[in-house]
């Protein structure tokens, strides 16, 4: 529902830095504004054009020209902070990642993350990630572990691919547990999958995660629809490398009981 209708002023130069315009027509953004509580909607905005240009540009540009009370989350502007999450034509993107001349023709919306409460606009409050990766115990090497460590080079590629996360949330954002049934008391959320399983594979570690990641992380709520997978703009392999191998790790640990009883003899690794 358009609650206002915002054109952008007739001749208004790009930004500074953004590129040149491209001389084409004006982009239309339908951009979500809103606080809780009070009336909320789409925006359409008209923006010019300009080479090379991100939605995240475009975003600047009405608050600079149009709208400067419209509110969005960003800091890096080069895909590496992870703070400008959006949903654009109701995919979740960075919006700094996103070029316009990209997508398919047409207006171009703009909505924050839907899997956690509205703060202003596009800013949404995203502190129950946080509060989530406080409750898994960190990285803990045993006391008497030579140092430095001394590591085999495939142990290190497997978990180098988790260390790339940006921490943008696309992924719990995108991921049915958490967005259409709330689950984010019950389940840690493919993130945070990935924390645990960048420590379960971690060769100089020694805390057992695997009962919590099962009880209190929810592992078994995810049914490996790959939605994570396809969103994460790190290209990491959420399911296929991490919470697959989670899985297994936890069906091995309560349904085979050849490994169950070696563990108990012989202890964990
Ligand atoms: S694969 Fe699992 S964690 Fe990822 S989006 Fe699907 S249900 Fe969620
Ligand atoms: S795993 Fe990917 S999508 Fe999820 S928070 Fe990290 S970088 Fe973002
Ligand atoms: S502004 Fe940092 S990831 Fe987009």
């Amino acid at each position: 529902m358009a609650i206002a209708e915002r054109p952008a002023e007739p001749g208004t130069a790009p930004q500074p830095g953004a590129g040149s315009a491209s001389g084409g027509p004006p982009l239309e953004l339908h951009v979500f504004k809103g606080i809780p509580g009070e009336p909320q909607g789409e925006v359409t905005y008209r923006v010019p054009p300009v080479t090379g240009m991100v939605v995240l540009d475009a975003i600047h540009w009405i608050q600079k020209h149009v709208d400067t009370d419209l509110a969005c989350r960003w800091n890096c502007k080069a895909a590496k902070c992870g703070s400008c999450s959006a949903e654009i034509n109701g995919r979740p993107r960075l919006m700094c990642k996103t070029r316009v001349d990209e997508l398919p023709e047409g207006p171009i919306t703009v909505h924050p993350m839907r899997a956690f409460p509205l703060i202003k606009d596009l800013v949404v409050d995203v502190s129950h990630n946080y509060e989530v990766n406080r409750r898994i115990p960190p990285f803990t090497p045993a006391a008497d572990e030579p140092s430095p460590f001394v590591i085999q080079e495939m142990d290190l590629e497997r978990i180098y691919e988790f260390r790339k996360c940006i921490e943008c949330f696309l992924c719990q954002d995108v991921c049915h547990v958490l967005r259409s049934h709330d689950l984010h008391e019950r389940f840690y959320g493919p993130r945070f999958l990935v924390r645990v399983a960048s420590l379960e594979m971690h060769p100089k570690d020694t805390v057992d995660r695997l009962e919590a990641v099962r009880t209190e992380g929810g592992l078994g709520y995810c049914n490996i629809t790959k939605c994570c997978t396809e969103v994460c703009p790190e290209h990491i392999h959420i399911t296929d490398n991490a919470i697959i191998p989670l899985k297994e790790r936890v069906a091995d640990r309560h349904w085979d009981p050849v490994r169950a009883v070696s563990r108990l003899l012989l202890g964990r690794r």
